[in-house]
């Protein structure tokens, strides 16, 4: 497996462009199973999972092609429901499928989905919700068969917010017979760009970004073209990057109103932020001061996807800080990793006590999900001396070609591919 050696200790400086969010193009691409013909998708990056849902796609049926950072998905030849139980576990983002095969076919069959080890992440409320739809699930030996003859619209109250469950409920009520209500929806910024798109494609939906999401159906939809929104989570971990190295970082191509929560921890921290239209400037030359209190909850609040990084940043501030994880469960594995660079932190229960500590050493450490091992690379070009990144598949899956990028910004970083005994330089 490739590993990362990052020689830390330099201050990140210069300019970046920021890629497109992957969690926004996951459900949209499977969205455009909705309608059949040729979609084309912008802005879409290069990553480990965008590479596994074209792989679902075409298991389909589908014909792909992603060139640049276009990708084009041809729906017209899908010919079947049935998700391969391989690709399924791969992504726990293959569950987004569900919501686009039974609105097209009138049945989906799915596995359990995979992904990053983070918690139980149960998918009840996505089979309550299409279940509420009209749809019957079965299961059997293991797989989740979804059914409809016809989907029907229904007011749906989710328990909790979820991301994924708003956007599967979305996706299969734009074709359902009358109007779906979804309260208690999610509100991230994934979800406006699903509404865009999906409403880009002929749907009737109004309410993304709000707690209540109306969804009038339409007998069909039309491929077209569509832009991907930045990707936030990749925003901030390069402005926490910037910072826990103390450097000075120009970001491009940003939405700064989808990182207000993350913007107001950081300014606490005493981080510089500038903000000129889509551009964002971070600066840090002096040591972060103690945040009292980090809590991370469902958008706008602040994000369980930047809650690592953040951390790192904190390991290094003057005073005590704490972190509240309330998202995910499993969600504070690299505090043990952070702990072997020299970091001062105790866990009780979903809660990290961080006591800053001047400096940060290098190690060997491990990627134990995607965003805990962003946050391991952060701490290691923040510390003294070399860092290994181990198991860095899980970084891979989200951000794209994360050593060249950071090289731009005179990060000393290289991969490590075991195959051929090399080391890659980022330019
Ligand atoms: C999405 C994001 C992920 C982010 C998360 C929370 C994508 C591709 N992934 O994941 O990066 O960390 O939102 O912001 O967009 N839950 C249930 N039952 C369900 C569904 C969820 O109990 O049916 C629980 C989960 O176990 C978890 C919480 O709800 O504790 C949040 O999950 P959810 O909002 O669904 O996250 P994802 O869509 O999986």
């Amino acid at each position: 497996m490739d590993k990362l050696v990052i020689e830390g200790g330099k201050p990140l400086s210069g300019t970046i462009v920021i890629q497109g969010a992957k969690n926004a193009a996951l459900p949209i691409m499977a969205a455009s199973i909705l309608a059949e013909g040729t979609t084309t998708i912008d802005h879409v990056p290069h990553l480990l999972d965008i590479d596994v849902m074209l792989s679902i796609l075409r298991e389909l049926g589908c014909r792909t092609e992603h060139k640049g950072n276009t990708v084009v998905l041809d729906t017209e030849s899908a010919h079947t429901p049935h998700v391969p139980e391989t690709l399924m576990k791969q992504m726990r983002s293959s569950i987004f499928l569900m919501g686009p095969l039974l609105a097209r076919f009138g049945e989906a069959k799915v596995y359990l989905p995979g992904g990053c080890a983070i918690g139980e992440r149960k998918i009840d409320l996505h089979l309550d919700g299409l279940q509420a739809l009209g749809a019957t699930i079965e299961e059997v030996d293991n797989s989740i068969i979804c059914r409809a003859d016809k989907l029907r619209g229904a007011d749906i109250h989710l328990s909790f917010p979820s991301v994924g469950a708003t956007e599967n409920i979305m996706m299969a009520a734009a074709l359902a017979e009358g109007r779906t209500s979804i309260s208690n929806a999610a509100r991230e910024p994934e979800i406006q760009d699903l509404q865009n798109f999906l409403n880009a494609m002929g749907a009737k939906i109004m309410g993304a970004g709000t707690d209540t999401i109306s969804i009038d159906g339409v007998s069909f939809l039309k491929p077209c073209r569509y832009r991907i929104i930045p990707d936030r989570i990749v925003t901030g971990t390069i402005m926490v990057a910037a910072a826990a190295t103390r450097g000075q970082v120009t970001l491009l191509n940003t939405q700064p109103a989808h990182l207000t929560s993350l913007i107001h921890v950081l300014r606490r921290a005493g981080v510089q932020i500038n903000i000129d239209g889509d551009i964002i400037k971070v600066g840090s030359a002096a040591r972060p001061r103690a945040v009292e209190r980090v809590v991370t909850a469902p958008y706008p609040a602040f994000p369980t996807d930047l809650q690592s990084q953040v951390m790192v940043l904190l390991t290094l501030a003057d005073g005590m800080s704490v972190m509240k994880e309330t998202i995910f469960e499993g969600r504070l594995k690299h505090v043990d990793e952070l702990s072997r660079m020299g970091a001062d932190i105790r866990v009780d229960m979903n809660a990290a006590f961080i006591r800053g500590v001047p400096r940060l050493y290098g190690a060997t450490v491990e990627a134990t999900d995607l965003r805990a091992g962003a946050a391991l690379v952060i701490a290691g070009l923040a510390a003294k001396g070399k860092t290994i990144v181990e198991h860095i598949h899980h970084i891979d899956r989200g951000y794209e070609s994360i050593e060249t990028m950071l090289g731009r910004l005179g990060a000393r970083i290289s991969r490590y591919t075991p195959v051929s005994n090399n080391y890659y330089y980022a330019e």
